[in-house]
């Protein structure tokens, strides 16, 4: 894949976007900055990140081949293949914390932000944002964010990680054919982060839930044990996991 490099933008997601309308690529390309000035994250917020010391990156993805309806199926596929990347580079404990937060050692490393060019009510290019932490060492105000760095011990260059989660990235997007949803979800399940465990979250009015994480739907909602036998499902605007 074609990776073009830049020294700072304000997101790269924004900056696929310009390219894809300046360019009508119909081939995948990767924009790589060193610095961002706008990072953004999931539910709004901001994606902070110091610059040369971590990863941030969009893939400029047309015509992926999954249905609008599938979204969740290509968010959990591209977390899997980041985790992928990462057990290539011997990171240990890798989950994936819903719906699409990159966990190590319980710790928050890395994103996702995909964000669809629609075309005629189908996804005709999808911008695939991630956010990795590799060699920051310090995140003030943060107590649930790593790094690969912090994790492991080891530094790592950056451009080597990129290839390899890219590679990761690729494989995933041309093996994406209709009937692998399960195979993709059950993958997702198996790295879901706290399954099985009890957790607390947070409700829309503040107030906290009390459940044990289930699993997930097939359109990616979350399924919670919130007394003996009794589960209930949740979007992401319905709740937010604490821990
Ligand atoms: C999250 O909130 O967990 C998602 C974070 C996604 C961050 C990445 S960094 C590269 C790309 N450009 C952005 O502005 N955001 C994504």
């Amino acid at each position: 894949m074609r990776i073009i490099k830049v020294s700072a933008t304000e997101s790269t997601n924004i900056l696929a976007r310009e390219w894809y309308h300046l360019n009508r690529n119909t081939a995948p390309v990767c924009i790589h900055a060193f610095e961002q000035t706008l990072g953004r994250g999931q539910r709004g917020a901001s994606w902070i990140s110091n610059a040369g010391e971590n990863l941030t990156f969009s893939v400029l993805y047309p015509k992926p081949k999954v249905k609008i309806q599938d979204q969740f199926i290509l968010s959990a596929g591209i977390g899997l293949a980041i985790l992928l990347g990462l057990k290539e580079l011997k990171i240990n404990n890798l989950k994936l914390k819903w719906p699409n937060d990159i966990m190590a050692a319980n710790l928050k490393i890395g994103g996702i932000l995909i964000e669809n060019i629609l075309n005629n009510g189908s996804i005709g290019t999808t911008i695939i944002g991630i956010g990795v932490n590799i060699n920051q060492i310090s995140f003030p105000g943060l107590p649930k964010a790593s790094s690969l760095k912090l994790v492991s011990g080891r530094t790592f260059e950056i451009a080597h990680v990129l290839d390899v989660i890219l590679k990761n990235i690729e494989r995933i997007m041309q093996n994406f054919s209709e009937g692998n949803e399960d195979d993709i979800l059950a993958k997702y399940e198996e790295k879901l982060f706290r399954k099985n465990k009890v957790s607390t979250f947070q409700l829309p009015d503040d107030s906290f839930l009390t459940g044990i994480i289930k699993g997930i739907t097939s359109t990616g909602l979350l399924k919670v044990e919130v007394e003996d036998g009794i589960i209930r499902i949740f979007d992401l605007k319905e709740l937010k996991l604490l821990f």
